[in-house]
């Protein structure tokens, strides 16, 4: 009887050790670099970045694209939360940008053309009429950066020289965009730039998330909160009216979370022009800062990610587009709304729209922006 107990007891006691070691992914926290394709005869680089919890961060080089984001769900059990590939080749091209740094001008400019200090720019169209996320030559999702680790930080550093002319823009431009995980499970995205000559800049992050973990089905059952009483309305082109609309009484609010798949298909003029999600939200702040703009938790898993910056506005897309024809990490197919992004940013198309808030800067002046996705379980 007593050593029936003992064997119990012992088999307990391992199975408990076992899970604890498999659930806390104990390996060290830091950074590890590891070499994870060419691109331009430069071989891309991978960055691990891991806290003392086991959650890790896996960006390139290349488009200083987030690979994998693995955090644990309510019991522990670690899944990878953004959609991606498992070779850097994966991502060339990358038409739905998954996981990239998008810039110099995130989100739509207006029939590629804006009027700056008198002069006309143009810009390769590449979104119907419109320029999307900067353009189709040096973009930030497609250019190799120079990078190295910051290691008492756990972070990774990327930085960019975006020429005068590049893709069209004035100015040499400076960028700087820096990944750090913290330990209390944040990943702090900072983004630094200066410049020789005017020129407007939007940049962000186009990482999909899919926190039942990526390629298990589509985000509908999500829920989730954007701490916005305003978006900015498109016409068919996915273009800014202008207006800044209040979100009561359309499916656009989700001031109280809201599962994504109740209202999505609505007929209502946004949701129809979006196919969906695929709007800019004004973030309700009290003053400059870091404010947190949405919140979304998986109802299945228990995972939430809050999403904080001091950026105006976060472009809340579900995916709309992905249409299956995208094959992921180990041959799993990202369809339909299998992800949705939450990109903080300015207004889509601010140049073009003098009373938004500004995009433009200008020599000795620095631009400044952080965004922080926190992961935890509830
Ligand atoms: C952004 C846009 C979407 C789409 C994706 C890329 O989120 O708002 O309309 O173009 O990028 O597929």
């Amino acid at each position: 009887m007593k050593l029936q107990r003992f064997f119990i007891a012992t088999a307990l006691v391992i199975t408990i050790g076992g899970l604890l070691v498999a659930q806390q992914n104990t390996s060290k926290a830091g950074v590890e670099q590891e070499r994870f394709g060419v691109r331009d005869g430069r071989p891309v680089i991978l960055y691990t970045l891991k806290n003392s919890h086991g959650v890790e961060v896996h960006a390139m080089n290349y488009g200083g694209i987030i690979q994998a984001i693995r955090v644990p769900d309510r019991k522990g059990n670690f899944a990878d939360i953004v959609l991606g590939h498992d070779t850097a080749e994966g991502y060339m091209p990358n038409p739905p940008y998954i996981g990239a740094i998008v810039g110099r001008y995130a989100n739509r400019i207006a029939n590629g053309t804006f009027t700056l200090d008198g002069k006309t720019y143009n810009l390769p169209k590449n979104d119907g009429p419109n320029t999307l996320h900067g353009g189709t030559a040096r973009t930030f999702d497609k250019v190799m950066w120079e990078s190295q680790p910051i290691k008492d930080k756990n972070g990774v550093l990327f930085e960019f020289l975006s020429k005068d002319g590049d893709d069209g823009f004035p100015g040499n431009l400076k960028m700087k965009v820096s990944y750090v995980l913290t330990d209390s499970n944040e990943l702090v995205i900072d983004y630094e730039a200066t410049t020789d000559k005017a020129t407007p800049i939007n940049v962000s992050q186009h990482s999909y998330f899919n926190l039942k973990g990526e390629g298990n089905g589509d985000i509908l059952d999500h829920e989730v909160m954007i701490n916005a009483d305003r978006f900015t309305p498109v016409d068919k082109n996915l273009i800014p009216t202008g207006e800044l609309r209040p979100v009561k009484g359309t499916p656009l609010d989700f001031t109280k979370p809201t599962r994504i798949g109740t209202r999505i298909d609505d007929n209502y003029d946004q949701l129809v022009l979006g196919h969906g999600y695929d709007h800019n939200f004004v973030i309700n702040r009290k003053g400059p800062g870091m404010t947190l703009a949405a919140r979304v938790s998986d109802p299945t898993t228990g995972r939430v990610l809050e999403v904080s910056t001091t950026q105006p506005a976060v472009q809340f897309y579900t995916g709309n587009f992905l249409d299956g024809t995208v094959t992921g990490k180990e041959g799993r197919v990202y369809k339909r709304r299998f992800g949705f992004c939450l990109e903080t940013q300015h207004y889509p198309d601010s140049p073009n729209h003098p009373d938004f808030p500004t995009t433009i800067l200008k020599p000795g002046e620095t631009f400044h922006q952080t965004t922080a996705f926190k992961f935890s379980a509830k």
